[in-house]
């Protein structure tokens, strides 16, 4: 009994680290290098994110494409959407995708 409540522990403990392990480093990146463009909100209403054709991540149609689409945009870029292969490891990229989701 009491092992399978410190596995069900170490379960709850692992899930609420997931959330933690991209997120602080991923709000980072995404504050440092896209939130110039793509607004701190991801509505893409900056005037850099305007200018250059930033659409709204949170609803519409940017926001229907799928984890997949949005990564290989991100590392190959798209219009003046920058490259960020080599730049960012594939594993911030995740990270990012999934930050992304999260904004409203
Ligand atoms: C210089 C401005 C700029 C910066 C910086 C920038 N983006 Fe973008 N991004 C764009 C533009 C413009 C588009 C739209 C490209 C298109 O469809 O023409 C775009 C599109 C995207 C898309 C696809 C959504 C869509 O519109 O289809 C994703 C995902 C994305 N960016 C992620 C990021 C991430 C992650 C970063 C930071 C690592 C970042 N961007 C930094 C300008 C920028």
């Amino acid at each position: 009994m009491k092992k399978t409540l410190s596995i069900a522990a170490l379960v709850a403990l692992l899930v609420a680290a997931v959330p933690a392990s991209f997120g602080q480093a991923a709000a980072d990146n995404y504050k440092t290098k896209c939130a110039m463009c793509h607004g701190a909100d991801g509505k893409g209403a900056t005037p850099a994110g305007k200018t250059m054709g930033a659409r709204d991540l949170t609803a519409g149609p940017a926001a229907k494409e799928t984890d997949a689409e949005w990564t290989t945009i991100t590392k190959n870029g798209k219009n003046k959407m920058p490259a960020y292969q080599g730049k960012l490891t594939d594993q911030q990229i995740g990270d990012l995708v999934k930050f992304m989701r999260t904004l409203k």
